[in-house]
C-alpha cells in the first residue's frame, strides 16, 4: 500500500485534502491525474449499465433529502455502530473491530459500548433548530427510492428496470484509514434494479455474475476478487441477502461492492412514511404489486484503489526497476503521450501538430524533457497505454513511432494513419501497421 500512496502522491492522482493546513483526517484529494482515472471509473460504469443496455436510466439526485427520508429509511434508527473508548487515551474504536478487550493502542480499559450513528448533520437556513436538521446522504440509494414513480410515469420503463445513479456519500465512520478505502466522504455507483416479487432470485444472481465480469474486463485478475455472502448478524437492516464482492487489497481482502437484494422494504416505508403510492401496475396480470429491488452498490473510490493495486508492477529492466500500471485502456488517465526526440523548432512543429489533433479525441501528454528512455517510464508509471515518438526521420517520410506500453513493442507508421490506429489499438484491437504503405494489418 505505501508504494501505491507514494506513487499517487507522487504523479498526482491523490493528495492528502487540504494539505498545507496538515490535511484532514481520512479525506483525499484527486489530483490531476486521479480525477482522470476517476471519471473514467465512472464512464465505464455508466456505459455499462445505462448506455449499452435498454432496461436502465439515469438519476441525479440531492445530496440533501427531507429528513423524513431517513426515519423511513431506517438509517435514523439503524445505521449506527457501536463504539467503545479507551478510558486511558481517549481512541474510539468499533466494537467490531477489536479482538481483545483492550485499547489496539494503549492496552487500555474500554468503555462499555455506545450506539454512534454514523449521518453528517447540519442545518438548512440560517436558524440552528431541531426543525431545521438535515443530514448529508449516508447512500445515494434513497434519491432513486423516493424518485421510483416519478420514473415510471415519465418514461416508459416496465418492470424489471433499473434507475443508476453516480453521487457522493458521507459517512462519519468511526475507524477510517488504508488509503482511499474507508473515508468519510466518497462517492457511489448504484443500481436500484425494480423486478417483480418471485424473480429477485434469478436477478440478484445474474446481477452477481454481470458485476464481478466488470471488473474483470477492465482488468482485475480473476483470482483477486472473491464473493463473501453475509451471515445474518452482518446483514444490513434493509437486506434479505447480500453477497460482497472482496477484492484482495495490500491489507488482505475487504469489500469492494456490496449486492443487496433489498426486498420491498424500501418501498413500502417510503410509502408509509410519505403517504403517497409507490405500487407499480402491472399490465400483464392487472394487479397493482410492490416490485422488490436487486442493488449493486459499487464504490468509486474503492474501485479506484483495487485498479491502483491490480495494476501495479515493477519490472527489472536494463538494471533499472520499472515502474509500470497496467491500467486498461479504458481506465488509464493518458491514452497517448507524443515524445519529439528534440527541442529543434521543425522537429517541434510536426510534433506539436499531432498533440492537436490528438487531444481532439483523448487526454493526451506532450513531454520533451530529459532522454526518451525516462519519458517512457514516465509514461509507464501513469499508465499512458502509448507513446507516440516524433523523429528527425519523420520530417522526410512524414512517418512516427508508437510505442506499446505492455509489450514495448515498436512500430513506424505514417502520420496519416495514426489516430485511427491508436483508435483502434485503445479499443483492444491487435492492429498491425507496416510501413511504407501503412497498410493495416491483423496480428
Ligand atoms: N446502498 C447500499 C450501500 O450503501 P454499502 O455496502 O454500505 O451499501 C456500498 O456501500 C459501497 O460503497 C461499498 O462496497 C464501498 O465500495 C463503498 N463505501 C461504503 N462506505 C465507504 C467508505 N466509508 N469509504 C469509501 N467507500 C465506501
Amino acid at each position: 500500500m505505501e508504494k501505491i500512496v507514494s506513487l499517487c502522491r507522487r504523479r498526482g492522482f491523490i493528495f492528502p485534502s487540504s494539505e498545507i493546513y496538515g490535511g484532514l483526517s481520512s479525506c483525499w484529494d484527486y489530483g490531476p491525474l486521479g480525477v482522470e482515472l476517476k471519471q473514467n471509473i465512472k464512464q465505464a460504469w455508466w456505459r455499462a449499465v445505462v448506455q449499452e443496455r435498454d432496461d436502465i436510466v439515469g438519476l441525479d439526485a440531492s445530496i440533501l433529502m427531507h429528513p423524513q427520508t431517513w426515519t423511513a429509511s431506517g438509517h435514523l434508527q439503524g445505521f449506527v455502530d457501536p463504539l467503545v473508548e479507551c478510558k486511558n487515551c481517549h481512541l474510539r474504536w468499533r466494537s467490531e473491530d477489536l479482538t481483545g478487550n483492550n485499547c489496539p493502542s494503549c492496552g487500555g480499559e474500554l468503555t462499555e459500548p455506545r450506539l454512534f450513528n454514523l449521518m453528517f448533520k447540519t442545518f438548512m437556513g440560517p436558524i440552528e433548530e431541531a426543525a431545521s436538521v438535515v443530514y448529508l446522504r449516508p447512500e445515494t440509494a434513497q434519491g432513486i427510492f423516493v424518485n421510483f414513480q416519478n420514473v415510471v410515469n415519465t418514461t416508459r420503463m416496465r418492470l424489471p428496470f433499473g434507475i443508476a445513479q453516480i453521487g457522493k456519500a458521507f459517512r462519519n465512520e468511526i475507524t477510517t484509514g488504508n488509503f482511499i478505502f474507508r473515508t468519510r466522504e466518497f462517492e457511489q455507483m448504484e443500481i436500484e434494479f425494480f423486478v417483480k416479487p418471485g424473480t429477485d432470485e434469478e436477478w440478484f444472481n445474474y446481477w452477481v455474475e454481470e458485476r464481478i465480469n466488470w471488473y474483470v474486463k477492465l482488468g482485475i485478475k480473476k483470482e483477486n476478487l472473491r464473493l463473501h455472502k453475509h451471515t445474518k448478524e452482518e446483514l444490513a437492516h434493509y437486506a434479505r441477502v447480500c453477497y460482497d464482492i472482496d477484492y484482495l487489497f495490500p491489507m488482505g481482502w475487504a469489500e469492494l461492492e456490496g449486492i443487496a437484494n433489498r426486498g420491498d422494504f424500501d418501498l413500502v416505508q417510503h410509502a408509509s412514511f410519505s403517504g403517497k403510492s409507490l405500487d407499480y401496475f402491472d399490465e400483464e396480470t392487472k394487479e397493482h404489486i410492490i416490485p422488490y429491488i436487486i442493488e449493486p452498490s459499487a464504490g468509486v473510490d474503492r474501485s479506484a484503489l483495487a485498479f491502483l493495486c491490480d495494476a501495479y508492477d515493477e519490472q527489472l529492466a536494463e538494471g533499472e526497476i520499472r515502474v509500470i500500471l497496467h491500467l486498461h485502456p479504458a481506465l488509464a488517465p493518458i491514452k497517448v503521450a507524443v515524445l519529439p526526440l528534440s527541442r529543434r523548432e521543425k522537429l517541434v512543429a510536426v510534433a506539436k501538430q499531432i498533440y492537436a489533433d490528438l487531444r481532439q479525441c483523448w487526454m493526451v501528454n506532450y513531454d520533451d524533457a530529459q532522454s526518451i528512455g525516462r519519458r517512457y517510464r514516465r509514461q509507464d508509471e501513469i499508465g499512458t497505454p502509448f507513446c507516440v515518438t516524433v523523429d528527425f526521420q519523420s520530417l522526410e517520410d512524414e512517418q512516427v513511432t508508437i510505442r506499446d506500453r505492455e509489450t514495448m513493442n515498436q512500430i513506424r507508421l505514417p502520420i496519416a494513419e495514426l489516430k485511427s490506429t491508436l483508435q483502434a489499438k485503445l479499443e483492444g484491437e491487435p492492429l498491425f501497421v507496416l510501413p511504407p504503405g501503412g497498410a493495416i494489418w491483423k496480428e
